[in-house]
């Protein structure tokens, strides 16, 4: 289970450290296609650059089910094994997730189940939490919700706006990402309940 497939919305920078980690082999994996539903994505543009198969599905006009339908068709039709999310901004159809069951992995900026949703950096600046962070977790078919696979834990510093947060965030977002798809791509994990039990006992990045 070694083909990976990336969906993306935007910049791609979890994507870049993704594709980063396999092309150097922290990642024995295989980036077989990146698509994304907008085609002015900036990482869209850089998958080309990297000489990666990169495909613009565009949603307009198509009920989300039946757009779903076309990922899943393009996806296959890649070979892919391990569906990774990342910075993917439209919600998935029940059909998605059962067409990849406990095969897709998302990263969210913040230490779930805290804010969930859109601006979780903002959302947890505002709120005036004192410590955030990241998740890497499964996708079920609620959003923000599978079961962990890692975190990591971020501090709100004195000094701190909602971007100097985020851009802290995203840094521990690119090393739990790896690290995640890893233990995935593994197998050496049992998930018990909603709790993700890895071999080495590691829960914490
Ligand atoms: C990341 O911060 C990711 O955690 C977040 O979008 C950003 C994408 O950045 N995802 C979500 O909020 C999903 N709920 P990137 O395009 O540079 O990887």
């Amino acid at each position: 289970m070694r083909r990976l497939g990336i969906l993306l919305s935007g910049r791609g920078s979890n994507f870049e450290a993704i594709a980063r980690n396999v092309r150097s082999g922290a990642l024995d994996a295989e980036i077989a296609v990146v698509i994304s539903n907008r085609a002015e994505a900036p990482g869209l543009a850089l998958a080309r650059q990297l000489g990666l198969p990169a495909r613009h599905i565009p949603s307009k006009g198509l009920e989300r089910e039946a757009y779903d339908a076309l990922l899943i068709e393009a996806l296959r039709g890649h070979g892919v094994e391990l569906v990774i999310l990342a910075g993917y901004m439209r919600l998935l159809s029940p059909a998605f997730v059962r067409a990849f069951p406990m095969r897709i992995l998302n990263i969210h900026p913040s230490l779930l189940p805290a804010f969930p949703g859109l601006d979780a950096q903002h959302q947890a600046f505002e709120y005036g939490a004192k410590i955030t962070g990241c998740t890497a977790h499964f996708v079920d078919e609620q959003l923000d919700h599978g079961p962990v696979i890692r975190q990591a834990a971020v501090a709100v510093l004195p000094g701190d706006t909602a971007e100097t947060l985020s851009a802290r965030i995203l840094e521990r977002e690119h090393e739990i990402y790896s690290e995640a798809i890893r233990i995935v791509l593994s197998g050496r994990y049992r998930i018990e309940g909603r709790r993700v039990v890895t071999e080495d006992g590691i829960n914490v990045a």
